[in-house]
């Protein structure tokens, strides 16, 4: 019996204790917290990059990488992540591209990927090793052991220099330094203001594109199947896109639908009514 209240009285304050440090920190920022296992799912993608993705960087040493990861944020006050942070990570885990292969997009996430699945001559962010192993999970650092915050981290409403923020600012800046030859970017058509000039795109890396090595920039402008069509490429965003490549001496080219993509689209839903061109070809 005395065992028993004994266990009880222990519980309750273990519990109780517990609740306190939630309370404490738990509830701070109103993102989501760091994904559970973070270590495990990017130490995964990570070797599954090098292993199957692309075996020629077979030599790329995820165990560093990680580590180098921890060290941008662990511990660390999670609005307050620099550039310096995370150069040692972006060092070592970038790689190249080849030139015309490089493919951005913005308010395509879904069908973008579905594209480059399939098209392996295309690459976006989320196709090199940097965006890959990133892809989808959040990450942020707090004061208290184990100096990760599983329960929330800071929205960029927050605050921006958070540790998700940051990391994509950059990577997305490299990749578009890197590119070369002809690039291409997949906008959303279906949506008001296709180009955005807030978003990564937009404000990262339109800018950061080499005018001494990127040739030209083929846009890709497509609609969900069955509409709404509400911006072509003359509409107006993609207007003011095409003059701020064209200050920028890229030449610049828009198709509506691209015809590729648009026969994925169609692959699954090969019966809709704007996908009987697909079928008529063949009649
Ligand atoms: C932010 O980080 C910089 C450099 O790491 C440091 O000097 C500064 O004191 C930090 N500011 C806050 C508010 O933590
Ligand atoms: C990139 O595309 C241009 C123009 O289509 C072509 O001349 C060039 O050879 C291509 N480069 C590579 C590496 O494929
Ligand atoms: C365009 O954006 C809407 C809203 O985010 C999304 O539901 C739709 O799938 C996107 N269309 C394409 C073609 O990516
Ligand atoms: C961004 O777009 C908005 C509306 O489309 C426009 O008012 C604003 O001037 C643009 N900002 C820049 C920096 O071009
Ligand atoms: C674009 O090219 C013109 C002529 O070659 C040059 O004068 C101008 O400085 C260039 N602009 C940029 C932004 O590189």
């Amino acid at each position: 019996m005395v065992l028993i209240v004994t266990i009880i009285i222990v519980l309750a304050a273990v519990l109780a204790y517990g609740r306190k440090e939630t309370s404490m920190q738990l509830l701070q920022w109103k993102g989501r917290g760091t994904t559970k296992n973070l270590q495990e799912v990017f130490l995964g993608r990570c070797y599954n990059y090098i292993t199957t993705v692309k075996p020629e960087l077979r030599d790329k040493d995820c165990q560093k990488i990680w580590a180098t990861m921890q060290n941008a944020f662990v511990y660390k006050n999670p609005c307050n992540i620099t550039t310096e942070d995370y150069q040692p990570l972006l060092d070592l885990a970038s790689h190249p591209v080849p030139c015309n292969k490089s493919l951005f997009w913005s308010k395509t996430n879904d069908l973008v990927h579905r594209y480059t699945k399939t098209n392996h001559n295309f690459l976006t962010l989320e196709d090199t090793l940097l965006g890959y192993v990133a892809d989808g999970v959040s990450w942020c650092g707090s004061r208290f052991s184990p100096g990760i915050n599983y329960e929330s981290c800071p929205k960029w409403s927050e605050c921006e220099n958070n540790p998700n923020t940051v990391y994509w600012k950059m990577a997305s800046k490299m990749f578009a330094e890197a590119a070369c030859g002809t690039v291409q970017v997949m906008l959303n058509g279906s949506i008001d203001g296709a180009f955005n000039n807030n978003s990564m795109f937009g404000s990262v890396e339109i800018f950061n594109l080499n005018p001494h090595k990127v040739s030209s920039v083929r846009i890709w402008l497509m609609y969900n199947i069955g509409g709404p069509q509400r911006e072509s490429c003359t509409g107006r965003s993609i207007t003011s896109l095409k003059t701020i490549l064209e200050e920028r001496n890229l030449s610049v080219s828009c198709e509506d639908n691209y015809r590729p993509v648009q026969l994925l689209q169609c692959a699954s839903d090969p019966d809709h009514a704007d996908c009987r061109l697909c079928t008529n070809s063949i009649q």
